[in-house]
């Protein structure tokens, strides 16, 4: 390693497909910083382990993803609020003394996607939201911070719908429902799939029914992933169907304004990857 480089990484399992160091080289090299940026592939168990190890080779901070960010989240000596409530972090930074602060920028990474780079006013929006694991929880989150009237959580296990709703705590703009009454759920002006359904490859089996007139439907996965739940949109008519490649590089760009002091320009690096990753399986 060269030694003004300075030294940063994602840990995740698996990671080798990430693309967190290609886009944090293109914002690295906008902003003159001289960056060291690597995929660290850390299972569950020795995961903190190898953060110190990280650490004490001159890490100085950290991007985490599945499955590691409520591991982040609790070993942090200090969190952002958002951080806190998600209860998972994505951005380490090395504080003094050899302690962590977490944030969490995958829900401002939504909005920020959402809000700019697609132009959608969410406030107002009826919104449907499918899943209530770890993403899915920031999406509530910032969706509700960022305005939408209101937000249904659908979950294939009820119980985890009901957590979020509660952890939520905003009964008058918060409701559940189960998977199977789907149909009968009236329709939604913005389509949130956070579930991981389409890593499988497999469809959700949607109706139709929920997408109403230019609503738009996003997928928080991006690649192959997303396909299934985007070709369902298209076909029930939505008025956009989007992947989740601008989140990750929003969230990513929060991630590097934390660390570095500059918010990067995130559109050259968006339609770079967008060529290599389109939105139609046959594109
Ligand atoms: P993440 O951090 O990516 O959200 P997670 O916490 O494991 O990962 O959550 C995965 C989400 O995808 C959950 O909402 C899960 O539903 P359950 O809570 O019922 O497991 C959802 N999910 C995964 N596969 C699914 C499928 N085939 N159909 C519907 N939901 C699915």
């Amino acid at each position: 390693m060269n030694p003004d480089q300075q030294r940063y990484a994602v840990f995740g399992h698996p990671i080798a497909h990430s693309l967190s160091p290609r886009i944090h080289a293109r914002f690295a090299a906008q902003a003159g910083v001289a960056l060291d940026y690597r995929a660290i592939d850390a299972p569950p168990e020795s995961f903190v382990a190898q953060l110190a190890s990280f650490a004490a080779g001159g890490g100085r901070g950290a991007n985490v993803t599945l499955p590691l960010k409520e591991a982040a989240f609790a070993l942090c000596h200090d969190t952002s609020a958002f951080a806190r409530r998600v209860r998972a972090v994505n951005t380490l930074t090395a504080n003094a003394h050899g302690s962590w602060r977490g944030d969490n920028t995958d829900g401002d990474g939504l909005v920020r996607d959402l809000t700019g780079r697609h132009a959608l006013d969410l406030r107002g929006r009826r919104g449907l939201l499918l899943g209530a694991g770890g993403a899915a929880r920031a999406a509530a989150f910032a969706l509700l911070d960022a305005g939408v009237a209101e937000l249904t959580i659908v979950n294939r296990n009820p119980e985890r719908a009901d957590a979020l709703a509660d952890a939520v705590a905003e009964p008058a703009r918060v409701r559940t429902r189960y998977w199977d009454d789907l149909s009968n759920c009236g329709n939604f002006e913005l389509i949130v799939n956070a579930t991981s359904a389409g890593h499988g490859g497999a469809g959700l089996a949607l109706p139709f029914g929920l997408v109403a007139r230019r609503a738009l439907c996003y997928d928080l996965s991006y690649g192959a992933a997303a396909f299934a739940f985007l070709a369902w949109a298209r076909a029930a008519q939505a008025g956009q169907a989007i992947d989740g490649l601008g989140m990750l590089i929003e969230q990513a760009a929060e991630s590097f304004a934390i660390w570095h002091g500059a918010r990067p320009d995130t559109d050259p690096v968006y339609a770079d990857l967008r060529r290599e990753l389109p939105l139609h399986a046959s594109d």
